[in-house]
């Protein structure tokens, strides 16, 4: 390969995704550079003309070609940060996502004064959540339950990665509910799958990347707002609450199952794009 300045690495990086439809070309492009060259956007402005390892082109590029083929980003480069926090990701396990801190930020809030919470964190994943509330009130007690042994696998890791002492337990939402004792929890927070069936094949060509079983929220996006709201709210401690993320549009409906089920003050919050990102609401005042 010839001799190429970290500049012009980038810049062709950059090209390619762009070529390739990539949203974010530029983005993706900082990104795997800071990755694989530890140079992030100042390091470029400030020694951008000085000459690139060869060995690290050769592995910049390939990165680059496969994120034009569509894999995602955060598959590539194995990690990604969440509040803060770095996680690891790959193929098995739901890349955490922004929108998410909101439902983090709503459990602290609502955790906020209560001595050492229960808190249950179902369909955990990366244990992005979990985790998260773990390390910003290092006093709650933070089980995550989850079903897939792929992403238990990273579950495990990302709570070692980040010094977070959790309780880990591998579990189907649908039929372990039993295995805890009524008033178990302060709180059960939850970002279950909630992509309506048949339009997963419709999203971004990323989401065919990862698991169908973190995305399929069944025939109207809400099976599993059914099965933990009406199956897990006697877990709950009264007065305790339940905090859901929620897809877009899926507010109204999931605060109509929970009142259902005996919970009030169901209120929301919305993420940056103006959706009502978080539904959450108190058990049995
Ligand atoms: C939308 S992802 C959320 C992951 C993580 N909580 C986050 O916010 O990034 C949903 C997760 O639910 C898990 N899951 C699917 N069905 C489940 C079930 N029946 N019981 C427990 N977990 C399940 C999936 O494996 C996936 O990790």
């Amino acid at each position: 390969m010839e001799n190429l300045t970290l500049n012009e690495v980038y810049r062709r990086g950059e090209a390619t995704l762009e070529g390739a439809g990539v949203p974010d070309a530029e983005v993706d492009a900082l990104y795997l550079t800071e990755n694989i060259f530890g140079a992030d956007r100042t390091a470029l402005i400030l020694h951008g003309d000085r000459p690139a390892d060869s060995g690290l082109c050769r592995r910049f590029f390939d990165c680059i070609d496969e994120r034009a083929s569509g894999r995602p980003l955060q598959y590539i480069m194995g990690t990604w940060n969440f509040m803060g926090y770095d996680f690891y990701v790959g193929e098995g396990v739901l890349i955490p996502r922004d929108d998410t801190e909101t439902t983090v930020l709503r459990a602290l809030k609502l955790l906020n004064g209560r001595e050492a919470p229960r808190v249950i964190d179902l369909c955990s994943g990366s244990g992005a959540i979990a985790i998260s509330l773990k390390k910003m009130m290092p006093q709650a007690q933070v089980t995550a339950l989850e079903l897939s042994e792929d992403a238990l696998g990273y579950l495990k890791r990302n709570a070692e990665r980040n010094g977070a002492e959790i309780t880990i337990v591998k579990g189907d939402v649908s039929t372990d509910a039993e295995k805890f004792a009524d008033g178990s929890f302060d709180m059960i927070v939850s970002n279950p799958p909630y992509i309506i069936s048949n339009q997963i094949d419709t999203l971004q060509r990323e989401l065919s990347y990862e698991p169908r079983m973190a995305l399929d929220g069944g025939k109207d996006g809400l099976d599993f707002y059914r099965i933990i709201t009406e199956r897990w709210a006697a877990k709950i401690k009264p007065n305790g609450w339940l905090v859901y993320e929620t897809g877009e549009d899926e507010h109204e409906a999931t605060a109509d199952i929970m009142k259902a089920s005996g919970f009030c003050d169901i209120s929301y919050d919305l993420d940056l794009q103006m959706y009502k990102r978080t539904t959450y609401g108190r058990f049995g005042k």
